[in-house]
């Protein structure tokens, strides 16, 4: 099969590593993809905000299949091209994807459908926005209602930091259109976790559950990124859980969407909060996560490519997937000043010495080749991912095949799955926390989960 992937992060050098391992894949390809997804694919230009030029490009290649790993091609409708011409291809139809282009749009489907979710207003215009604002306690949640790049969430402490918020986004438009209308919504306390499904409308392929560490320092501090790190384990959610989400969350949203006509077809990503009154959806993602896709790819025992045809011909209900019982870190490497202003062409080192290590994969996303030098091209850089045995390994081992890399300014986070380990019992498959960087104040534990099992539709 000839396959092609659309997209230049992190995410989809994992998707591309594992469609390649197939035999089923013959030739693949990549557009615009990034250094290390040239290792393993050809890449061509495409701007990935033009469903037509997407679309060019597959008939061109004559793939067989198309995946497609960020939200604005789905949001443009680049799902509805292909079937037009009767292209394959993976993500949900635009009407679908308005779960992750539009935040109101969510909110109003989670509300009518009762799919529990944070309290929320809608405001059209600036002077509405503020008087929803007074109705809710501090720190109250402002979302842009359209695409913003990881930039239209904003957590406001005071009330001047939330007016500031609502007059940037819809009076100054600092994020253009996507701030014209905005969400104000509840503030949710609790652990987030990322639950990813495939599904083709009827039946649910639930992946292993996954953490993201959105904001930019440990301890969550600093602003949101679009990822600094994630770890899948499977007890971030104990199956009683995963049932919970799935018939209380996953299952709704399907029938929800089926039953508007915009049935839903490909990964649908549930960001959720555990909350002590249960698992509530901050936020849908009609696309894999970054970088959540890294641990989770580096978990999937089965093959991929069998998985997405299982898709396309609405089998995913009879196949089984096999996932690797062992948990997977991901640690981001980033540029100096990310997720604000950073430079590019920093010369990157290291990394072969890193993957050298076993159970390692350094994941490119913001990388290029200028004169056989690896060097930065963006904000996060890397990707490095670890699995192993157990959490604390995982953790260890990611962190080493870190200190191998260099390049000017490289930031990350040393605390990527250092909250977990806590909830670990004392002395638990004997490992030390990683984190003898920082160290941590201790939190409650949490039983461990059982087997990852899967349930349908
Ligand atoms: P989103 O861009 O919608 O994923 O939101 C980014 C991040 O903002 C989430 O991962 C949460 O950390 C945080 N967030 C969003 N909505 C809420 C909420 N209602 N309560 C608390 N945190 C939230
Ligand atoms: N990891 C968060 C996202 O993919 O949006």
């Amino acid at each position: 099969m000839k396959i092609l992937v659309i997209g230049s992060g992190g995410r989809e050098h994992a998707l591309i590593w594992k469609l390649r391992e197939s035999q089923r894949t013959k030739e693949i390809y990549c557009a615009p993809g990034n250094a290390g997804i040239a290792q393993e694919a050809e890449c061509l230009p495409v701007d990935p905000g033009r469903p037509q030029e997407i679309l060019g490009l597959a008939q061109r290649l004559n793939a067989d299949l198309t995946a497609i790993g960020p939200e604005a091609p789905l949001v443009a409708g680049v799902v509805d091209e292909f079937e037009r011409e009767g292209l394959a291809i993976i993500g949900p139809t635009r009407a679908a994807a308005r779960l992750e282009g539009s935040k109101i749009f969510a909110k109003q489907f989670m509300q009518r459908h009762q799919i529990p979710t944070a309290g929320f207003a809608v405001a059209e215009g600036f002077e509405d926005a503020v008087k929803a604002v007074d109705r809710f306690p501090l720190p109250v949640v402002i979302k842009a209602d359209g695409l913003a790049a990881g930039k239209g969430v904003v957590i406001a402490r005071a009330r001047e930091q939330a007016v500031r918020v609502l007059d940037q986004f819809m009076r100054q438009r600092t994020l253009g259109d996507a701030g014209r209308r905005v969400v104000i919504e509840e503030c949710l306390t609790g652990e987030e976790a990322s639950f990813i499904v495939l599904t083709d409308g009827r039946s649910i392929l639930p992946f292993p559950p996954a953490r993201d560490h959105k904001p930019v320092f440990d301890d969550d501090q600093g602003p949101n990124t679009g990822g600094m790190g994630a770890y899948s384990d499977d007890s971030i959610l104990d199956a009683r859980r995963r049932s919970e989400i799935l018939r209380r969350i996953v299952t709704p949203t399907l029938e929800g969407m089926a039953a508007q006509g915009a049935p839903y077809r490909g990964f649908l990503y549930c960001g959720l909060m555990l909350t002590d009154d249960g698992p509530k959806v901050l936020e849908y993602n009609v696309r894999m996560g970054d970088p959540e896709a890294q641990p989770l790819m580096m978990r999937l025992r089965s093959d991929l490519v069998e998985i997405l045809l299982a898709l396309r011909q609405s089998q995913l209900g009879v196949i089984e997937a096999r996932w690797s019982p062992n948990p997977a870190v991901c640690v981001v490497l980033a540029s100096a000043g990310y997720p604000g202003q950073y430079g590019t062409g920093k010369a990157i080192t290291g990394y072969e010495a890193a993957e050298a290590l076993g159970g390692v994969k350094v994941f490119h996303a913001g990388t290029r080749f200028v004169d056989h030098q690896l060097v930065t091209s963006g904000g996060r850089v890397l990707g490095v991912t670890a699995v192993a045995e157990s959490l604390p390994t995982a953790i260890q081992r990611a962190y080493a095949a870190v200190r191998k890399i260099r390049f000017e300014g490289m930031h990350y986070r040393r605390d990527i799955g250092a909250k977990e380990l806590e909830r670990l019992p004392r002395g638990a498959k004997g490992a030390r926390s990683p984190k003898a960087d920082p160290s941590r104040p201790a939190r409650p534990t949490r039983p461990k989960s059982g087997n990852f099992s899967r349930p349908k539709l």
